[in-house]
């Protein structure tokens, strides 16, 4: 592919096409690093990793960026700016999946970066180009969301090192295993000249689909809250027990699950699911004493989110207390809502309506390693349509010119970044001096 494109801005219509015919067809290779054959699971630093770190590397080095691996497995390629001290332009997604995922969900994000770097064609410009394709956004292999973003933003801690993954191993020996030095994996990585982060992502969601709109430039990412709710009932003979004289945890958790249902219904913009459930001890004939459900709660305003995962939680005690069955529960996580940076945003807005995409803000309730990133430097998100607006489903999909019109939405905004930071580095000039 190198050399394919012309090395101007003027780069023609019909190179942004073939490169987004190649940006799909990495997509198809990556699917088949897999650690399930037949369906696309790829979790944190497992050989299905490896073997698409290979495979990225190779395209890394194509495109003319300088590749190598940080503390927490992230794969990082660089493009040098004209200058050594320029600041740099963070370009970045994540490369693991959930189980039974899709093709795009992540990975599309990475191989956008790639494909603007190639898209270049050795042109420096007066900012460098740093491609991040993190190790674990989904936190599959340890219940942890946003190992690789956390790591680069120093926030990644020694509990979440020693958490186990479901075969015992911990965290800090996967990275020994995968060659990666944890021992100060909580100093930041991100590079200091860093000075934005954006990053591509299919929506996962109906919103551009339904507005007919290829792309949209994402203003918030909602808050998230996890949990897990355990319902601790009585097992018992299925044949001999009356109705009347059970503790069936099983029948209680599904109370609480269709109450949360209908009152997340009534809130505008809340959305709250059970993924998981675990029943003992899980026989036809047997009634069921223990259930372990997960909760997982979004909203883009974290009070209403916070209030919501209260109440849900009280709402399973009081089911319980009528049903006799112990009910015990524990957030495990909460991520605060993030807006992102008002002059990425007008940037982005600029670069979609160059390409002739009317741009429209969105509120995105999947996470996102901009989430994490956001808190460090400015941050923003250019979301592709997602048709069906399916995700987390083999049957994710994108179409090839929405992801030509997001390269050359990105060219678009390589191109404007420049004259941006000269602005960024004014306002900071003038704020010192004031
Ligand atoms: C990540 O995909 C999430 O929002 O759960
Ligand atoms: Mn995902
Ligand atoms: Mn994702």
């Amino acid at each position: 592919m190198r050399g394919m494109l012309a090395a101007d801005p003027g780069t023609t219509e019909t190179d942004f096409d073939a490169l987004a015919a190649t940006v799909l067809a990495r997509c198809d290779a990556l699917a088949q690093c897999t650690d399930e054959p037949g369906r696309i699971t790829r979790t944190f630093l497992s050989p299905a990793m490896e073997s698409c770190y290979r495979l990225v590397q190779e395209w890394m080095r194509d495109a003319g960026l300088t590749v190598g691996f940080d503390r927490a497995g992230n794969i990082r390629g660089h493009y040098g700016a004209v200058s050594e001290a320029a600041p740099r332009l963070v370009i970045g997604s994540h490369l693991d999946s959930v189980p039974n995922a899709g093709r795009y969900d992540g990975v599309l994000g990475v191989m956008l970066g790639i494909a603007l770097v190639e898209a270049l064609g050795g042109r420096r410009l007066g900012f460098g180009v740093e491609v991040i394709g993190f190790s674990d956004e989904e936190g599959v292999r340890y219940g942890l969301p946003f190992i690789g973003s956390r790591a680069a933003t120093g926030t990644l801690l020694a509990p979440h090192l020693a958490r186990k993954d479901a075969a015992g191993v911990a965290m800090y020996a996967a990275l020994d295993a995968f060659g990666a030095t944890h021992a100060d994996v909580a100093d930041p990585m991100l590079d200091p000249r860093a000075r934005a982060y954006l990053e591509f992502h299919i929506e996962q969601g109906p919103v551009l689909e339904h507005t007919g709109l290829p792309l949209g430039v994402v203003e918030t990412i909602a808050g998230q809250s996890r949990a897990k709710v355990t319902f601790c009932g009585r097992s018992g003979h299925a044949g001999t027990t009356p109705m009347f004289l059970r503790r069936d945890a099983l029948a209680a958790a599904a109370e609480w699950l269709t109450t949360v249902e209908s009152a997340a219904s009534r809130m505008p913009g809340l959305v709250a699911t059970t993924g998981r459930i675990a029943c003992e001890p899980d026989a036809a004939n047997v009634i069921p004493g223990l259930v372990r459900c997960s909760l997982d709660v979004r909203h883009a305003d974290d009070a209403i989110r916070r209030g919501a995962v209260e109440d849900f939680l009280r709402t399973a005690e009081a089911i319980g207390d009528r049903r006799e069955i112990e009910v015990e529960h524990v957030v495990e996580y909460e991520q605060a809502a993030v807006g992102l940076d008002r002059s990425l945003i007008a940037l982005a807005d600029k670069a979609v309506s160059d390409v002739g995409v009317s741009p429209r803000h969105m509120t995105s309730g999947a996470g996102h390693d901009a989430m994490i990133i956001a808190a460090h430097i400015p941050s923003v998100m250019i979301f592709l349509r997602s048709p069906g607006g399916i995700s987390h489903h083999p049957e994710e999909a994108v179409y090839v010119e929405d992801v030509a019109a997001a390269l050359r939405a990105g060219m678009g905004f390589l191109n404007r970044f420049e004259a941006h930071i000269g602005q960024f580095s004014e306002s900071e000039r003038k704020s010192c001096t004031t």
